[in-house]
């Protein structure tokens, strides 16, 4: 067979990797279409929660377990439309759990025809701060997934793998849902699937962590698996530590917006709804076994999406202050999104009437994010900010800087 290489993953057709993996051999045919059980790991996150939202509502019979620790990013609150709704409850289940625990891990994952991995912890700045937790989760609890889905998957292949009625099951398909942080900084161009991994700060090492085991676990074990690599992600019910939701935020209550180094790092922007679909799509229609990158197609420098973000709450540029840069800053992402295109996926959010609809969500949803703005938060903020604002200077105001002249637009003009 031919073996998939780490970084990619990705089975070459025809291979009997690809025609004997989990979902063909001992499923027998595609199992995750409507009905299917799935075990989302990380679901009362912002991108998990949303996926959540999004499959339940189609109404197809598609059934979901949420296995979630409730970390200080976990909101049950974020799941509220589907608790709250009879329809979607009835093929809705919660369990409060760690993916680094088997005793957890082990019984939902005996349940499913599909597992989805959301969890981690997500945010760079607090993995400069301490990287622990990034990493247990990252690399332990991957592992444990990893063994669960094996240990079915060979159940599977022996024909003793069961639904409580004894109905034969197939082996689950595991999806790990991974970053295009994991490319490290790509000055020009575009990251490919293939492309060797340079994490540079230690969520993205957490992260490149997790898809190697993917790939190790897809060469020596032949597990029906799958990467997603998806770009910078903005939408609703997002945690107020990342940069969008933090400019809407302070802007709200009048409060100075931190801007690290130059504002001049770009990112390519991926609305919450189009990242939960591309998820879905490649979770049923993907080849076993391979990575796909998951682009936004809205490229913008960090300033550029403040200044958007301002103008559409009608607040000045002055509360934004340059602050010295994060250590090891990444200046640019940016993705090839060609493999994806193939499986018939396009982004359908355009930039600038997702980022209005987000700022008018925060400003809808004080409730929300003031209750993840609590006395922990506080003590984060001290910690991430205060000696950052303390010497903080005045923002230049956008176009003002030479480098700015390339893509960065006057307030107010977002696309
Ligand atoms: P988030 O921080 O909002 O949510 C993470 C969720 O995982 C929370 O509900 C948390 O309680 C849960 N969790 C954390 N550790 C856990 C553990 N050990 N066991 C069980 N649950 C645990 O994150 P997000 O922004 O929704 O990101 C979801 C995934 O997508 C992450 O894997 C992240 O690396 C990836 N991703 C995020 C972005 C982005 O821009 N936000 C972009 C690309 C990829
Ligand atoms: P963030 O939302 O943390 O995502 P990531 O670091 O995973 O890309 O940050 C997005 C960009 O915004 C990144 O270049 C860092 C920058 N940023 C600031 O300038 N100030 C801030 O307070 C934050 C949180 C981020």
């Amino acid at each position: 067979m031919t073996a998939p290489s780490p970084g990619d993953g990705r089975t070459e057709p025809g291979s009997s990797s690809g025609a004997t993996s989990g979902a063909s051999a001992a499923g027998g045919g595609p199992r995750i279409g409507p009905g299917a059980h799935i075990l989302v790991c990380g679901g009362a996150g912002f991108i998990g929660s949303c996926y959540v939202r999004d499959v339940l509502a189609r109404r197809d019979g598609t059934r979901i377990t949420v296995l979630d620790k409730l970390t200080y990013a976990g909101d049950r609150a974020n799941l509220a439309p589907v608790e709250t709704d009879p329809g979607m409850a009835a093929r809705f289940a919660f369990v409060v759990g760690d993916i680094a625990d088997p005793t957890a891990v082990d019984p939902l994952v005996a349940a499913a025809d599909a597992v989805v991995d959301f969890a981690a912890e997500s945010h760079v700045d607090r993995s400069i701060l301490d990287p622990s937790a990034f990493l247990v989760t990252g690399v332990v609890g991957v592992r444990v997934l990893l063994e669960a889905v094996r240990r079915q998957t060979e159940l599977a292949r022996a024909g003793e793998r069961r639904h409580a009625d004894g109905r034969q099951m197939g082996a689950p398909r595991f999806l790990q849902v991974s970053t295009d942080e994991v490319y490290g900084s790509v000055e020009e161009g575009s990251s490919r699937e293939g492309d060797v991994l340079a994490p540079r700060s230690p969520y993205a090492a957490a992260k490149a962590a997790g898809d190697l085991l993917v790939g190790a676990y897809r060469t020596t074990h032949d597990l029906d698996v799958l990467v997603t690599r998806g770009a910078n992600t903005y939408g609703p019910h997002q945690h107020p530590e990342k940069l969008i939701p933090l400019v809407a935020t302070n802007a709200i209550d009048g409060a100075p917006i931190p801007l690290y180094g130059d504002g001049l790092q770009r990112r390519d922007w991926l609305h919450v709804t189009d990242h939960a679909a591309a998820i879905d799509l490649v979770l049923r229609r993907g080849d076993p076994g391979a990575v796909y990158n998951i682009p936004g197609g809205n490229e913008r420098a960090n300033r550029e999406v403040v200044a958007a973000i301002l103008a559409r709450l009608g607040r000045p540029w002055s509360l934004v202050r340059s602050v010295p840069d994060r250590p090891g800053h990444d200046r640019r992402y940016a993705m090839d999104g060609g493999r994806l295109a193939a499986l018939g996926w396009r982004a359908s959010v355009p930039f600038a009437d997702g980022l209005a609809g987000t700022v008018d969500w925060y400003r809808a949803n004080e409730a929300w994010w003031r209750a993840a703005k609590d006395a922990a938060w506080d003590d984060y903020y001290a910690r991430q900010y205060a000696d950052r604002l303390a010497a903080s200077t005045e923002a230049p105001a956008p176009g003002a800087l030479a480098g700015g002249a390339a893509g960065e637009e006057a307030p107010g003009t977002a696309r």
